[in-house]
Order: structure tokens, then C-alpha cells, then sequence
């Protein structure tokens, strides 16, 4: 079976096929991203221009201040109307077409109506991931979303990891239990303080790794 995921989304590996095919073949390659980009419609033009680079690099937003339950729960969402509104009520912007941005938020608050955000990462549904784990044991957003804030749009093409199972369990061997020269602590208190499979494997060395035990991602 392949993963929905994959059949929306070639674009990473074969971007970097290209880049080393680049070196050696320069002439073929406008043939090749040629036929290429032809088959591959980015169709994720959101609702409202939003931008991570104004809000989350240039202001400064805190992730977690929109994204409010990455650290409590299985999904980090979208955040809602309100919290646009809560600023967009006093900002206006200063630039002409900011300010004509701004008033298509304030059309759908004045409607009731919540912006319908395209959904980008999108696991199968029968993969169990949880925010709320990773972010707690001490992972930064850029582990795996990159630099977010240095973006206008968020793509298929700007996400860094394929979100492949080969990309989790990978990651589950070889990182842990020392993140950021800190050792992850959560991983060793997981029920009650024991080591279960569910929760950590040990190594003949004696570290702790994360668990690869099929049942905590396929649930
Ligand atoms: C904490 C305050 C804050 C929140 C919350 C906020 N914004 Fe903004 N937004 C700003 C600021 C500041 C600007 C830049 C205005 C300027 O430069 O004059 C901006 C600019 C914009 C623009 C203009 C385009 C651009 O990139 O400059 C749009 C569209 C926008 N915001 C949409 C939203 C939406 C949708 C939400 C809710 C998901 C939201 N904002 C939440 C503060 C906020
Ligand atoms: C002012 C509110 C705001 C801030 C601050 C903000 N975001 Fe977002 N984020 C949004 C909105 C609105 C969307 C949906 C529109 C889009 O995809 O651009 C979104 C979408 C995303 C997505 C894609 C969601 C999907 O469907 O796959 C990721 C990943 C993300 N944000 C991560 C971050 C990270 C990391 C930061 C901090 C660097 C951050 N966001 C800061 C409002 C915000
Ligand atoms: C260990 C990797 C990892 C870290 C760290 C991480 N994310 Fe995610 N994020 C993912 C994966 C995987 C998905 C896809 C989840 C799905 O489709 O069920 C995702 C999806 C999202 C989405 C889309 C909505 C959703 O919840 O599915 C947003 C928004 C988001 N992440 C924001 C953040 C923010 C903000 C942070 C930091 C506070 C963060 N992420 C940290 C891996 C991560
Ligand atoms: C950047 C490294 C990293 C990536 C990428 C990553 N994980 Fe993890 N994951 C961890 C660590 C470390 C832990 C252990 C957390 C703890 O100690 O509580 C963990 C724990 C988990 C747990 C909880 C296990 C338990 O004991 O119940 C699940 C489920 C999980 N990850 C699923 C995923 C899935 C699914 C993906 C891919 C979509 C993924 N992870 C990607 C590092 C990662
Ligand atoms: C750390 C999380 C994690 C663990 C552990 C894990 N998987 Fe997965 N698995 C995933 C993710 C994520 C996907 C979706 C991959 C994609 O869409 O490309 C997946 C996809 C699959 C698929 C579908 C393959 C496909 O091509 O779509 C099968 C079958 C599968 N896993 C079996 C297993 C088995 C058997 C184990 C135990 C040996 C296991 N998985 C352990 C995360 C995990």
C-alpha cells in the first residue's frame, strides 16, 4: 500500500535527485523539472494570505501563542478566528495590500464563520502521533517543521521531513535519550517510573531508546 502522503507529495526526494543530476547534466535538467513541475499542482493557496514570516519572524509570535495545544495534546491545530481577531481588531496594517488581506479576516469574523484552512501534514489515519510527547520530552517546532518563521507559505515543498515511518523510527534509535545535551526524563518515568516496552527500549549499553514497538504508532 502507499501512504496517501507519498502519492501527494514526490516533490523532496526528487528535488534532490535533481540537485546532484544538476552537477553532472545541466542541459537535461530543463527537460526534466520541465515534465516534471507540469505534473505537480501545488494547490494549497490558503483562504487568507496568512504568514508565518510576518507573525512568527518579523513580530515575533511564540508558536505555542497560536498553536496553543502542541504541548497538551495529540494535535497542535490551527488556531481559531478569535485569536486572529484579538490583534486584527487594533491592526489594521500599514501597507495597501496588508490592509486588504487584513479585511478579508475581519469579513469572516463580521460572518460568523471560521477560516477554513487547508490541512498540509497529514498522516494516514492509521498512524498515532502525538504532539503533546514530543514537545514535553523537549523537541523544538524546527526539529521537525524547520524554520517556519522564515516562511510567506507553507507547502508540500517547504516541509523538511517526509513524515515516512523510516523518518519516526529512525529518530526513535538513534536520538534519544539525550536531546540538546539534556537528558529526555518523561521516556523513564513512563508508567509509574518501570521501563516498559511501551515506552522505552534499553540497549546492551545500558541508554534508553524510544520505543519501535509496532503497537505505539499503530494503535
Ligand atoms: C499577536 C498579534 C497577532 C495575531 C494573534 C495575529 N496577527 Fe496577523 N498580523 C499581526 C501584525 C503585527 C501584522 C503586521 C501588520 C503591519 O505590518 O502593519 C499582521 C499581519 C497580518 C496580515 C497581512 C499580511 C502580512 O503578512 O503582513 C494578515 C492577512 C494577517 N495578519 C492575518 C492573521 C490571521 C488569519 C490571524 C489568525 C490566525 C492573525 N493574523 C493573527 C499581528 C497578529
Ligand atoms: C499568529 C498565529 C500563528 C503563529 C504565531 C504561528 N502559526 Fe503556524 N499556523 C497558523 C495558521 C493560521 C496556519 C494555517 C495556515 C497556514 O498553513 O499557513 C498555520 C499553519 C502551521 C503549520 C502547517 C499546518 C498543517 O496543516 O500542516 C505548521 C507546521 C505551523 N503552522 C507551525 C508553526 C510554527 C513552528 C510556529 C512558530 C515558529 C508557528 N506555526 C507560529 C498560525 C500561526
Ligand atoms: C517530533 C516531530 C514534531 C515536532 C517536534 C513538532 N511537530 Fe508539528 N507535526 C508533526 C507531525 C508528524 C505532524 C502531522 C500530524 C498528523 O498528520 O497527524 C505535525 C503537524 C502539525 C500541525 C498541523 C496540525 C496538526 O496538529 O496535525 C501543526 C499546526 C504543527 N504540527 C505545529 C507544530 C508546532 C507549533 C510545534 C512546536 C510547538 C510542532 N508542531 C512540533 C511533527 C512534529
Ligand atoms: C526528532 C525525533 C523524533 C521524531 C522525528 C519522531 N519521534 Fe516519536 N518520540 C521521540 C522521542 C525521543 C520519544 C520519547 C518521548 C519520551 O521520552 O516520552 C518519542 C515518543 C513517541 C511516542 C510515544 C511512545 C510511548 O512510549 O508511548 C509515539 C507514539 C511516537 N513517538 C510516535 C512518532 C511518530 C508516529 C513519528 C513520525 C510521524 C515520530 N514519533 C517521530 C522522538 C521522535
Ligand atoms: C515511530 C512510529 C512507527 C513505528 C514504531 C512503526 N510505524 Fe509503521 N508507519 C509509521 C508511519 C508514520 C507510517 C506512514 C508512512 C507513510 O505514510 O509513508 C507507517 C506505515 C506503516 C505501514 C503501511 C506501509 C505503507 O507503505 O503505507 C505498515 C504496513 C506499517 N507501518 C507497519 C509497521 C510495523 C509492522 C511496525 C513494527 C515493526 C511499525 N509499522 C512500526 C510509523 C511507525
Amino acid at each position: 500500500m502507499m501512504s496517501r502522503y507519498r502519492m501527494q507529495n514526490p516533490q523532496p526526494p526528487v528535488a534532490n535527485i535533481i540537485k546532484r543530476f544538476k552537477k553532472l547534466f545541466p542541459a537535461a535538467l530543463l527537460i526534466i523539472s520541465g515534465c516534471y513541475s507540469a505534473g505537480v499542482a501545488d494547490d494549497f493557496t490558503q483562504p487568507v494570505e496568512f504568514s508565518h514570516k510576518t507573525h512568527a519572524g518579523t513580530n515575533e509570535i511564540p508558536c505555542e501563542f497560536c498553536h496553543t495545544y502542541a504541548r497538551r495534546s495529540i494535535n497542535s491545530g490551527a488556531p481559531t478566528i478569535e485569536n486572529c481577531i484579538g490583534c486584527h481588531s487594533v491592526v489594521s496594517g500599514t501597507e495597501t495590500d496588508q490592509i486588504d488581506k487584513i479585511k478579508l479576516v475581519k469579513e469572516y469574523w463580521d460572518n460568523r464563520k471560521t477560516i477554513p484552512w487547508k490541512k498540509i501534514h497529514d498522516l494516514p489515519d492509521f498512524v498515532y502521533f502525538s504532539h503533546k510527547r514530543h514537545i514535553q520530552v523537549g523537541y523544538d517546532c524546527t526539529e521537525c517543521h524547520g524554520e517556519i518563521n522564515q516562511l510567506d507559505v507553507i507547502s508540500m515543498n517547504t516541509m523538511i521531513a517526509d513524515l515516512s515511518m523510516g523518518w519516526c523510527t529512525q529518530c526513535h534509535t538513534q536520538n534519544h535519550p539525550v536531546i540538546k545535551g539534556k537528558v529526555a526524563g518523561p521516556v523513564r518515568k513512563t508508567r509509574g517510573g518501570a521501563i516498559v516496552p511501551g515506552g522505552a527500549m534499553q540497549t546492551p549499553d545500558g541508554s534508553l531508546l524510544a520505543s519501535r514497538d509496532c503497537t505505539v504508532c499503530h494503535k
